[in-house]
């Protein structure tokens, strides 16, 4: 056997699938991909380019420049609300590189790891990856896909290390009230688990949200809970730097050092070029993260709008994120088989929901970062497909 037990267990993700099948296809309209079709601002961009000329690239130390460390624990404590020390800060490669890291360094072989389904799918494969069992928690539509905490509770062995969140949420856009961060906490402590929060959309909630649904970091409540917390975000989405890939880590200092210690080994350094701009984008102008939010508010209602015409298509209202999560039940078709139908004749690319996990059956993914006129073609092509 040429690959190892853990290679062999790992697969792409739907989305990935998804997108291989489209090149195939003439004139499609893409809503498959997170991913802002913004540029980053022009300051950013300078930055990256003044850090090229001044021969700045070289390698850095593996948890990351020392002033971005600092840009990031400002952050954290001014939109956050949470006060770590620069050696409990570490940038990784995206957050997607954080979630390894961070699994890496708390979870052995053979331990569980509590997962959203539907959840992002990279948490699954993220898990399998290091030779830890993922535990997939339920997430249901009539609770506005916020978690049960007394179904995770139930779920919990003495194998479980670590519970992952993500609030607002991909795919369901659902973002979780403070009062269901608190049980979560309160779960964590009392069962002694990690908790991994991915925040990576915080920013992406609009404006008819109540302060009761604002975001809330689960480390800023008590200092019980954030010993036991690893923070996780990056610049991917907020300043649509998704190929730059700047993400952060932060936590007890015991595990930063573990993690600088795993970067060291696996990768050096995040790319250095890439950190002198996210210092830019940190410390900058942030108007042009609330004036890409201001855009998606209005794709989003146009999307949604759009949609209620279509025949089947029954939209979860998301509060954050820049997803809608369809309900596509009523069509009594499964959702891979649908969304290849949709691609193949309609030439709009979506993702089926069970590609998300198990609850995702019976839903459809469209991804609202992409231009109204784009937005527009797409609502006229599912019309003609599911309305004729
Ligand atoms: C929930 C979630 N977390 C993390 C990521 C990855 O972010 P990054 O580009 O910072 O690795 C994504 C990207 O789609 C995501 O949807």
């Amino acid at each position: 056997m040429v690959l190892s037990n853990k290679a062999q267990g790992l697969k792409l993700s739907g989305i990935r699938e998804i997108n291989e099948l489209l090149q195939k296809i003439p004139d499609v309209i893409r809503l498959e991909f997170g991913e802002p079709d913004f540029d980053p601002p022009e300051h950013v961009k300078k930055a990256a380019i003044d850090a090229i000329l001044q021969g700045k690239g070289k390698y850095v130390s593996s948890a990351g420049i020392p002033e971005l460390r600092r840009a990031i624990v400002d952050k954290l404590k001014s939109e956050n609300n949470i006060n770590y020390d620069i050696s409990e800060v570490v940038v990784t490669n995206g957050a997607n590189g954080a979630i390894h890291y961070s699994l890496e360094a708390i979870v052995n072989e053979g331990e569980e790891v509590l997962i959203p389904d539907p959840g992002w799918a990279n948490y699954e494969q993220a898990v399998k990856a290091i030779g830890a069992k993922p535990v997939f928690y339920p997430l249901y539509e009539e609770d506005n896909f916020e978690p049960r905490v007394d179904e995770i509770e139930k779920l919990i062995t003495n194998k479980t290390k670590a519970i992952m969140i993500n609030s607002p949420n991909n795919p369901t856009g659902a973002v979780y009230s403070r009062k269901t961060i608190e049980d979560i906490a309160n779960l964590a402590l009392q069962h002694n688990l990690f908790v991994l929060t991915d925040e990576v959309y915080e920013k992406f909630i609009y404006e008819e949200v109540s302060s009761e649904n604002k975001h809330v970091s689960i480390a800023s409540l008590n200092d019980e809970i954030k010993q036991k917390t690893l923070t996780i975000n990056s610049l991917s989405k907020t300043y649509a730097m998704t190929g730059w890939r700047i993400g952060y880590v932060a936590g007890p200092q015991e595990i930063m050092s573990a993690i600088m210690k795993l970067i060291s080994a696996e990768e050096s350094c995040v790319n250095t070029i890439s950190q002198y701009a996210a210092i830019a984008a940190l410390r900058g102008p942030q108007d042009f993260t609330n004036r890409m939010i201001h855009a998606f508010s209005e794709r989003r209602k146009f999307l949604i709008k759009g949609l209620s015409e279509v025949r089947g298509f029954k939209s979860f209202i998301p509060k954050g994120a820049f997803y809608l999560f369809v309900n596509v039940k009523e069509l009594g078709m499964d959702s891979y088989s649908l969304a290849i139908k949709i691609l193949k004749e309609a030439h709009v690319a979506l993702v089926h929901g069970s590609a998300f996990g198990k609850n995702g059956e019976g839903y459809l993914r469209l991804s609202y970062a992409a231009s109204i006129k784009d937005l527009e073609e797409a609502i006229k092509r599912l019309t003609n497909l599911f309305n004729r």
